[in-house]
């Protein structure tokens, strides 16, 4: 099978590397992909937005399974387009990845779906009155851009000031803004293979959003993740997908814009069990890598039934027992104006149960330098949740990259105990 993974992240990385493990996958190709993509792909230049030229890509590879990465050609369509002209996608239609593109429509099909979630209210550019709107919240505030803002646009602060100064600046920049209820409790990402009415849900991984220890900072694309979460309830998995990623697919086929890939249901474990935070519509980015890591099925078959309509007639997945998790190297200054171009040098860098490649490129001189705000994502795997962390952490010291920064806290918590539903 001819594959090609549209994107050029860590996510990617480890779509590509998957890809290539299963014995059914003859080529892998990549578009953009990065420097550690192109070890293991053939790369091609695209612009991702462009489902023209998508779709030639794709007709001169010949690919008989297209894996699309990232949100934001979802979100503009290209899985039409790809589908329109003959191709199996991995992907949701443009108007079922609207569940990520827009958060007011994901609140209206959770509230046809009977699915828990925060309490909402949207605001339009030229509604004036942000005061008055945040009166009916808080604090904690939480404040978010209505549209794709790569993990960035959402603000939870207990400052009043701060949440009015982010919604201002959505509003001014010409979005709506969604201002919701804080939903209190330890978040789940879980991600869920649907198919039209059938979900498989793959291993249960928890994100770390903020920059810095202790969950300080801005928000980011995510700084590390860990799979599975030995804090889970039993059966907690299982009520995931049927309190939330069932309901929401029959919903979707109900309306007539059926979802056929990959839904990412970011979800708060509170005192009556899960939440809605936010829906997805692609794999998650830092999460994916250590997921992936344990997943022991074909990937390619795997994506490959999502897309051919197939899914009810695999076989259940297969993983390994054990833990994995991964830790973000990031550039400096990220998330705010990450600085790009300097050298990376260091182990396993061409090792991808070691490191994946995130923000990677080579320069003119062939030399591997940072080119994005995540830059590479260490992995470990192991027995014990502390000795994957150990091995990621190592990992990531094997590398020197000037001016970067790693959170030294990933799955601490979970180690010590300190998660609690
Ligand atoms: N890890 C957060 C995201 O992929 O959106």
């Amino acid at each position: 099978m001819r594959t090609l993974v549209i994107g050029s992240g860590g996510r990617e990385h480890a779509l590509v590397y998957g890809l290539s493990l299963d014995p059914s996958v003859s080529e892998v190709h990549a578009a953009p992909g990065n420097a550690g993509i192109a070890e293991l792909a053939t790369c091609h230049p695209l612009s991702v937005t462009s489902a023209e030229d998508t779709v030639a890509l794709a007709k001169d590879i010949g690919a008989e399974l297209v894996v699309i990465g990232p949100e934001v050609p979802l979100v503009a369509g290209v899985s039409d387009a790809l589908r329109a002209a003959g191709f199996a996608v991995f992907g949701p239609s443009q108007a079922a990845a609207a569940l990520e593109g827009s958060k007011a429509f994901a609140k209206e099909v959770m509230a046809a779906a009977g699915v828990p979630t925060a309490r909402a209210q949207q605001l339009l550019p030229g509604d004036e009155d942000v005061d008055a709107a945040l009166d009916n919240f808080g604090p904690t505030y939480v404040v978010k851009d209505d549209g794709l803002a790569g993990g960035k646009g959402v603000v939870v602060t207990a400052d009043r000031d701060a949440a009015r100064a982010h919604a201002e600046a959505v509003l001014a920049a010409g979005n709506p803004v969604l201002l919701e209820s804080f939903l209190d409790g330890p978040e789940v990402s879980l991600f869920c293979l649907v198919d039209h009415g059938t979900v498989v849900p793959l291993l249960p991984a928890q994100d770390h959003k903020r920059a810095y220890d202790n969950d300080e900072g801005p928000n980011t694309g995510g700084m590390g993740a860990y799979t599975p979460l030995p804090w889970l309830p039993a059966g907690g998995v299982e009520r995931i997908v049927a309190e939330i990623a069932e309901p929401v697919a029959a919903e979707m086929v109900r309306r007539g814009t059926p979802y056929q890939g990959l839904l990412y249901v970011g979800a708060a474990w509170g005192a009556e069990g899960p939440q809605v935070v936010e829906f997805n519509a692609r794999f998650g980015d830092p999460e994916t890598q250590a997921v992936l890591m344990l997943l022991e099925s074909p990937l390619g078959e795997v994506l490959g039934a999502v897309a051919r309509g197939t899914l009810a007639e695999q076989p259940p997945l297969r993983w390994r027992d054990g833990y994995a998790a991964t830790v973000v190297v990031a550039a400096e200054n990220y998330p705010a104006a990450p600085r790009t171009g300097d050298a990376i040098t260091g182990e396993g860098l061409s090792e991808p149960t070691a490191v994946l490649h995130a923000g990677t490129a080579r320069d003119d001189a062939g030399r591997l330098v940072s080119a994005g705000g995540r830059v590479l994502c260490a992995m470990g795997a192991a027995d014990t949740l502390a000795d994957a962390l150990a091995q990621a952490y190592e990992n990531a010291d094997a590398i020197s990259l000037d001016g970067s920064f790693t959170r030294r806290d990933i799955g601490a918590r979970a180690v010590a105990g300190d998660i609690t539903v």
